[in-house]
């Protein structure tokens, strides 16, 4: 063994990329597939889960006869700043392209417009700025000349959405998802695909201001856990040429242990693996080194805080009774749904009419599973872990 100790190419920060990044195969395939059908894509899961890294990946792999564009749209803060925001990634889409078919049309838009230039940081006019949302009901059905098939991935779109609906701005919001619904809907918007994405419940934002049907179109797609086969292929490809080493009944342990195999938490568990690794010289992984990894994973709060926050944000009024319904799921290892009903029962939370919309949320929020009949556990042993961190005490326990 060398004496330099080479480090596992884990990353757990910025979305994944390059050999950090495993290709999600069955989540590309489908892309394609809906797009293909002419289906609009909601990419919207809880934090961490890998959507910005799929996307990326689907960009930068975009096929033949398409053009892709990804940009987080995060910081937009109105109505017609979304627009503005839209109407600059489909110039900066074309301008990339190198087809003749689409140049003409960028130097066509330039003209009518007086743009002055378009870069990564948007565009400049040389006269006055116009109506966006107007002129994207113009540019969208232009595009089908390009013979490209334009795709746009709007990351952070379900953020802009609940900011704005919290930020007593609902009209802007209604009026954003209902223009993007007619744009959807028109037959002359054809080779031009949106894709939705964020981490918040867009669906559950939507219910809240009452207009479910301005989304019920869009197809979703999960992004969910790895498959058993592909854990092993992340943690071959993130140590292949690492000091640690881990052998095939490692990794298995390894999959038991976080049960949900979620990439981030495989990224999460490598990194302090190979610490302890290395503290200890031993580059042959052990399960007690997978044990004391999942602790020192746990103690660092901010893996999983958001998990929690992000219900408080935007289920604030029904928060009491949702995290009751986790914190006793968390210190009995599961709740039943006759469980579920007492608390809903309970005057403090009164919820008696439509608790189980909020276990089905539960359930498509990625917190808890069905297990067995009217029985539900958390999907994760390093969520239900985090909850009985955060609430040692319940019920006099
Ligand atoms: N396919 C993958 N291969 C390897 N690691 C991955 C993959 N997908 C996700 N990860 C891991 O998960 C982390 C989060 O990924 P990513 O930023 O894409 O998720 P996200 O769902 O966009 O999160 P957020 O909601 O916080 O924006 C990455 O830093 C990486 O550790
Ligand atoms: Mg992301």
């Amino acid at each position: 063994m060398s004496t330099e100790w080479k480090y596992p190419k884990t990353i757990t920060g910025d979305a994944a990329t390059g050999e950090r990044y495993l290709k999600r195969s069955r989540i590309n395939e489908e892309f394609w597939r809906e797009v293909e059908k002419g289906n609009h894509i909601l990419f919207v899961a809880p934090r961490r889960v890998g959507k910005t890294s799929v996307m990326k990946d689907l960009e930068e792999n975009c096929p033949d006869g398409y053009a892709c564009i990804y940009q987080n749209i995060e910081g937009v803060k109105t109505r017609n700043e979304f627009y503005r925001r839209l109407f600059e990634i489909i110039l900066q889409c074309v301008h990339r392209s190198k087809i003749q078919k689409t140049k003409d049309l960028l130097a066509k838009w330039f003209a009518k417009y007086k743009i002055s230039e378009v870069s990564k940081s948007g565009i400049k006019f040389s006269e006055n700025e116009i109506d966006y949302e107007g002129e994207l009901r113009n540019i969208i059905p232009e595009l089908v000349d390009t013979d490209v098939h334009t795709v746009i991935f709007l990351d952070e779109f379900a953020e802009v959405i609940n900011k704005l609906n919290k930020q007593n701005m609902q009209q802007d919001a209604v009026d954003i998802l209902h223009t993007m619904r007619e744009i959807r809907a028109d037959a002359d918007f054809k080779n031009f695909t949106i894709v939705y994405a964020g981490s918040i419940g867009l669906q559950f934002v939507i219910k809240s201001i009452d207009r479910p049907k301005l989304i019920n179109d869009l197809h979703p797609i999960e992004t969910g856990p790895l498959s058993i086969k592909e854990m092993h292929e992340l943690v071959h490809q993130l140590t292949n040429d690492a000091t640690i080493n881990f052998s095939e009944s490692t990794v298995v342990y390894l999959a038991q242990k976080l049960k949900h195999l979620l990439p981030y938490y495989v990224q999460l568990m490598i990194e302090d693996i190979d610490v302890i690794a290395k503290e200890n010289a031993k580059p042959y992984v052990a399960d007690e080194m997978i044990d004391e990894a999942f602790e020192r994973v746990l103690k660092k709060n901010k893996n999983f805080d958001d998990w929690l926050v992000r219900l408080r944000d935007y289920q604030a009024e029904q928060f009491p009774f949702i995290n009751e319904i986790l914190k006793t799921c968390a210190h009995n290892g599961k709740i039943t749904v006759q469980e579920i009903y007492n608390l809903a029962i309970d005057e403090k939370h009164n919820r008696k009419d439509d608790y189980m919309d909020y276990v089905e949320e539960l359930i498509n929020d990625g917190y808890i599973v069905e297990e067995g009949k009217n029985m539900y556990r958390f999907i994760s042993p390093f969520l239900q872990q985090f909850w009985i961190n955060k609430y040692p005490i319940h019920h006099g326990r």
